[in-house]
């Protein structure tokens, strides 16, 4: 029932199935930062996110939120960027740290070397900054002000 040729299409479709399980996993194994990395630049389908800035251990304490909507799935220092012209607890400021942008401060609370802003997706924290870091949609995002002293 199956010829020759059947059989060569076959395998084919075994081999491309295979690649393409291996070309997945490999991406999986890529840290958050690699991951659902759009191809295409800023042609990523429209994503809604939440930001929170959060400072519980410096006062004046303060949390803000800003809910970006409808944005193109891009690098989390895009959203940073509506999020301070829609709320103006947001505005902060980033140095060029050589492989991307660090946050120096963000409501006017700068880091300093015992304290930084960790900034974390869905409670995990990023393993790169605001501009390695691709954004994904429903993510929220938290920018935690915590201490680096244990
Ligand atoms: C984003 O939120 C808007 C409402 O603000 C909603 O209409 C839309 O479906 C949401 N998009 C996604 C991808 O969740
Ligand atoms: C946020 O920072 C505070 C202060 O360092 C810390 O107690 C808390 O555990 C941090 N939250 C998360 C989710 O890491």
């Amino acid at each position: 029932m199956c010829g020759k040729s059947c059989l060569i299409i076959l395998c084919m479709f075994i081999a491309t199935e295979f690649v393409a399980h291996a070309q997945l996993s490999s991406k999986k194994r890529k840290n958050q930062c690699e991951f659902e990395q759009p191809d295409c630049g800023f042609c990523g389908k429209r994503i809604n996110v939440t930001l929170i800035a959060r400072n519980t251990i410096r006062e004046p304490l303060f949390e803000v939120t800003a809910d970006v909507t409808r944005v193109h799935k891009r690098e989390l220092l895009s959203f940073l960027e509506i999020a301070a012209q829609t709320a103006s607890e947001f505005k902060f400021v980033v140095s060029n740290a050589g492989s991307g942008y660090q946050v120096e401060s963000i409501n006017g609370l700068p880091r300093s070397n015992e304290e930084q802003w960790q900034i974390l997706s869905n409670d995990i924290p990023l393993e790169c900054g605001v501009s390695n870091y691709i954004t994904r949609s429903d993510d929220t995002i938290v920018f935690n002000f915590t201490s680096t002293l244990q």
